[in-house]
């Protein structure tokens, strides 16, 4: 989400280590393709491309066993464009950039079509593309480059967009107080994940009304629950008294994937959605659940009696009863999660709890390898908040690649594992610390004395990450790991609280612009990592400007951030500091980094003397953030996520302004970027 909403009173204040300040690292740079496991990974996911319709088993390849890839390109092949301040996407020259399932499009006959006068019900909402796109996903179908599902996360609402005149609320008691069950059930519904099945004709890209495989994941969709909390007493409510399933998936921001073809989804700002009145429990105060309302009212409404399911009501979590099989309480602990969608069946989606409950921002793979544990790292987006990273128990079988009961593979490699929280040290060495019942904290105990179970760990990870001194980060977002090196990059995209407590891995006091750290694994918990580059305006002095950016390049809160197959980094922003936005809106920039060494043929970081190898190649519409990327496998096709634009889009034609005095009602959308001649993109 934007800094503009952005809860401030979010973040984490409980005191660790620090370490001096450095503006740059000390350690010296390590060699390309030398981080042993990482290499054998390679680009074995950029052809992941299943059959969804008539049960055939067409596989995506299983992992390489090449130790030597090499990028298929060396070099990017547009130049630099212009920042641009304008209500209209701006695109490389020779490319295109097309408007695609905005928010509102109807995915089935159960939806009237989109009015621009916001009169479109909660049915409709509940059958259509949902508000604020943010992580995406292609997945092929017989591996086409023109036929596939899209995944796309919603991660929040405008409800000034959403209604015909915003929210309607009346005043009782003193209190702004929702007043519509329609309104509010739109709100949800407006909520989670789109599964759409697309197709390109004639030169354009379309949603397929009515395909099967369309459907919605919303704020109130029930869920299954797996790994530590199933079937937790944690997780009893009077709507799941044996804590088997959780109701909706809410502000669903980044986005991951696995190497058998499934989709995950990440619970980032959830918190806010609930409020308990009384006395907070240890989780809910750290992670800051609400104590005095809810983000958006829901909880101020009893919903259809009718059900008798407490449609609304459960996002008030105080105890209202004597046993929590008779209230809510246990309401939010269903949030938090990373969730598994199989985009090619319709089945359920399902949390899975061993991957940590936080703000999750993102979840990302990295690629498998035969014989070793399945890896995902995944940031918490909050000010002073940890990166933490999952192995799996079991070890990767390239033939689960292959298999058609895709979540039965995502139960064998999600719901048994170690969770670990990152610790940066000096010199460029780091350690991941196990969260588990035996981990030695700072002050020489075991979690264990702290937390009853896992699934007490788990519930208040972070409060758990807080004992065994994990490093507080500047706002850690997505994670991309380099398919030629194996190197994991991750944005840390601002912190404007730290004023007196730099650590080596966030070294900037009033850190506005925002950073992009990154690691390679070693043995055991061992990790080497540097900072890759600093965000800055163009004309920040050189204690600000620390990579040397210029116009051509300035950008500030990097946030979203993806590796194609070929190892081009794509670097998408969500800014909030004016000295960038004054230059440009939001926008997506480019870099190869393995091609980035020196004589040595060590990685070496963006700085002043190399800063022109990243280059910009988009920028959004006024008020927009730039956020999600997915790609066709043979990367004709980018998808890139319009979020919460202002005065946009006037047209299929992205690239189109909106004309002088013509007022629209905003619509996040997905952009298909294409070269004009056809080629691949970015070469
Ligand atoms: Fe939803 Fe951290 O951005
Ligand atoms: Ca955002
Ligand atoms: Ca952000
Ligand atoms: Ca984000």
């Amino acid at each position: 989400m934007s800094e503009a909403t952005f809860d401030p009173t979010i973040y984490n204040t409980s005191h660790n280590t620090t370490f001096d300040s450095i503006l740059d690292t000390r350690f010296s740079r390590r060699k390309l393709l030398s981080s042993g496991s990482g290499i054998a990974a390679m680009a074995a996911f950029s052809t992941v491309g299943l059959s969804a319709c008539g049960g055939s088993s067409s596989s995506p390849n299983t992992s390489s066993t090449d130790l030597t890839v090499q990028p298929s390109v060396t070099e990017l092949g547009f130049q630099s464009i212009n920042g641009a301040k304008l209500d209209a996407v701006v695109v490389a020259p020779g490319y295109k950039a097309q408007v695609l399932a905005p928010w509102g499009t109807p995915l089935n006959d159960n939806a009237n079509p989109w009015q621009d006068d916001g009169t479109n019900t909660a049915q409709d909402q509940l059958n259509a593309v949902g508000m604020h796109h943010d992580g995406m996903r292609y997945f092929a179908i017989n591996g086409s480059s023109e036929d596939g599902l899209l995944v796309v996360n919603h991660e929040y609402i405008d409800q000034n967009a959403l209604h015909a005149n915003g929210k309607t609320v009346e005043t009782i008691n003193d209190i702004e107080t929702r007043t519509l069950v329609d309104e509010i059930r739109k709100e949800i519904y407006a909520h989670g994940v789109t599964v759409a099945r697309i197709t390109k004709t004639n030169g354009t890209w379309n949603v397929v009304k009515n395909d099967p495989l369309n459907r919605r994941y919303n704020g109130a969709t029930e869920m299954d629950v797996s790994g530590p909390l199933f079937m937790s007493p944690l997780l009893t409510t009077k709507y799941s008294p044996d804590g088997r399933v959780a109701r909706g998936t809410l502000n669903n921001c980044g986005n991951g994937y696995t190497p058998w073809g499934t989709y995950l989804t990440c619970e980032e700002n959830w918190p806010g959605y609930f409020v308990n009145t009384g006395e907070r429990t240890a989780d809910q105060d750290r992670i800051g659940v609400g104590s005095d309302a809810t983000r958006y009212g829901w909880d101020q409404l009893a919903g259809d009696p009718t059900e008798q399911n407490d449609e609304f009501a459960r996002f008030n979590i105080t105890p209202s009863a004597s046993t929590p099989s008779q209230d809510y309480r246990n309401e939010a602990n269903g949030y938090g999660y990373i969730v598994e969608i199989d985009p090619f069946t319709q089945s359920r989606a399902i949390k899975r709890t061993a991957l940590g409950r936080f703000r999750h921002e993102g979840c990302e793979p990295r690629p498998a390898v035969a014989g070793e544990p399945i890896v995902f790292y995944s940031g918490h987006d909050a000010r002073f908040e940890y990166i933490y990273k999952y192995e799996s128990d079991a070890l990767w079988d390239p033939a689960d690649a292959n298999r058609i009961d895709r979540l039965a593979v995502g139960e064998k490699y999600m719901d048994a594992g170690t969770l670990y929280v990152a610790r940066f040290g000096e010199e460029g060495q780091g350690e991941w610390l196990p969260l588990t019942l035996t981990s030695v904290t700072l002050s020489g105990d075991v979690l264990g004395d702290s937390f009853a179970t896992q699934a007490d760990i788990i519930l208040n990870t972070a409060g758990a990450a807080d004992l065994l001194g994990a490093t507080k980060m500047d706002r850690p977002e997505w994670c991309a790991v380099d398919p030629i090196t194996g190197t994991a990059y991750m944005t840390l995209t601002n912190n404007t609280r730290r004023t007196d407590d730099t650590n080596i891995a966030n070294p900037r006091l009033n850190n506005k612009f925002g950073h992009i750290i990154r690691w390679d694994e070693k043995a055991g918990t061992a990790f080497e990592w540097d900072i890759f580059v600093f965000g800055a305006p163009a004309d920040g002095d050189s204690e600000t400007n620390l990579s040397g950016l210029t116009d051509l390049n300035q950008f500030a809160s990097p946030d979203g951030l993806v590796f194609d197959s070929r190892g081009i980094l794509w670097i998408q922003t969500d800014n909030g500091a004016s000295e960038v936005k004054d230059g440009t809106n939001d926008q997506m920039l480019a870099v190869i980094p393995s091609q980035l060494t020196n004589n040595q043929n060590q990685q070496m970081p963006l700085r002043a003397s190399n800063q022109a190898e990243l280059k910009r190649f988009f920028v959004g519409p006024n008020r927009c953030e730039v956020t999600g990327l997915a790609f066709t496998d043979n990367n004709t096709a980018f998808f890139a996520n319009i979020q919460h634009p202002g005065n946009w889009p006037f047209s299929n034609d992205a690239t189109q302004i909106t004309p002088e005095g013509v007022t629209l009602r905003p619509r996040a959308a997905t952009v298909v970027i294409e070269k004009i001649d056809g080629g691949a993109i970015g070469e």
